[in-house]
């Protein structure tokens, strides 16, 4: 289905922009007039990104950027200034996982994703803020079923989306005051992710989760690119520090189910 939405004149930024979820939300916004601007860390994938997006006529730019790094963010914010002027919609969905229990990680592991997801949500708005509209920004962060849902061999990720998801809500107290508005979006398991060709390797696990979701499919990404266009619209204008799940019901038990399946079959290789 195709909302007609209109974001002709809006710039969007979007970590982590160049695959998966964070692609389709890219696409959506670029499809209904924006200009959008994507960063991650391989120059490959932001190339293939930019020219995947710019069959929709807008105008789109990239640059490779570790969220870790705060310089090279930084410097790709500059140049998004240069060219956009400013930052009408900005997207923190950069994120790292893969499954394991506490006791099969290293403290460096566990300290990996919550310096992708975690921290680096933390640089992306810090180092945004000031290219802003104020008031009118929209900043939406891609959370995750997780953050709320405890599931085995995710400690690393229950913990570093939990976190973001504070940062949503303080930061919607914090900076609420100047028209800028922080929401999350909690994805459900959504087809062709990497996301979840690590979370439901298996043809068996795959199946197990769909049977786990409540709608009983999984989301696509123009699903999730659905929800982040109406949080940025003005249908969404008094929608401030609002986490939303966009999951089929999934996280209100599926997710526990799904992670007791996962642990058998890590169990067993
Ligand atoms: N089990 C246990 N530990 C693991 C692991 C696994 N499956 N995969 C990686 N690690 C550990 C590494 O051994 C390393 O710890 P060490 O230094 O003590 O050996 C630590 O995690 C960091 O790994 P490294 O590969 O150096 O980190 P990176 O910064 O290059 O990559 C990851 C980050 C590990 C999160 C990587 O999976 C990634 O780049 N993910 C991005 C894509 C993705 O996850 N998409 C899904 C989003 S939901
Ligand atoms: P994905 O395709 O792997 O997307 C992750 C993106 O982040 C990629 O563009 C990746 O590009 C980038 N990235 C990773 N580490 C980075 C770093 N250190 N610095 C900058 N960019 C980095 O995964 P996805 O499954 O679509 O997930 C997207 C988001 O949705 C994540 O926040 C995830 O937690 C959330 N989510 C996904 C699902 C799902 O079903 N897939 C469910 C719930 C939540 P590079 O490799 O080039 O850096």
């Amino acid at each position: 289905m195709k909302i007609p939405f209109d974001f002709n004149d809006k710039t969007v930024f979007i970590m982590g922009g160049t695959s998966g979820i964070n692609l389709g939300i890219a696409k959506g916004f670029a499809e209904n007039g924006a200009s959008v601007a994507v960063a991650s860390r391989s120059q490959e994938k932001v190339d293939a990104a930019i020219t995947e997006l710019s069959k929709s006529g807008a105008e789109i730019i990239g640059f490779a950027s570790d969220v870790r790094d705060v310089e090279t963010l930084q410097a790709g914010l500059e140049m998004i200034a240069e060219k956009f002027g400013h930052i009408d919609i900005l997207i923190a969905g950069q994120a790292g996982n893969f499954p394991a229990k506490a006791l099969d990680m290293s403290s460096n592991a566990f300290k990996s994703v919550m310096d992708i997801d975690l921290q680096g949500t933390f640089n992306v708005l810090r180092h945004s803020y000031q290219y802003l509209t104020k008031p009118g920004a929209s900043i939406i962060n891609i959370s995750a079923p997780q953050a709320f849902v405890p599931m085995e061999l995710q400690v690393h990720v229950c913990a570093a989306k939990a976190g973001v998801d504070m940062i949503t809500r303080v930061l919607a107290l914090e900076w609420g005051g100047e028209g800028i508005r922080v929401n999350s979006i909690i994805p459900g398991p959504i087809e062709g992710t990497v996301g979840m060709e690590r979370l439901a390797p298996t043809p068996e696990l795959e199946s197990a989760c769909t049977d786990s979701i409540p709608l009983g499919r999984w989301g696509t990404t123009e699903d999730i690119a659905n929800c982040a266009m109406f949080l940025s619209s003005p249908y969404a204008d008094y929608i401030n520090g609002a986490v939303i799940p966009v999951d089929g019901g999934w996280s209100l038990g599926g997710a526990t189910i799904m992670s007791k399946h996962l642990i058998k079959a890590i169990s067993k290789s």
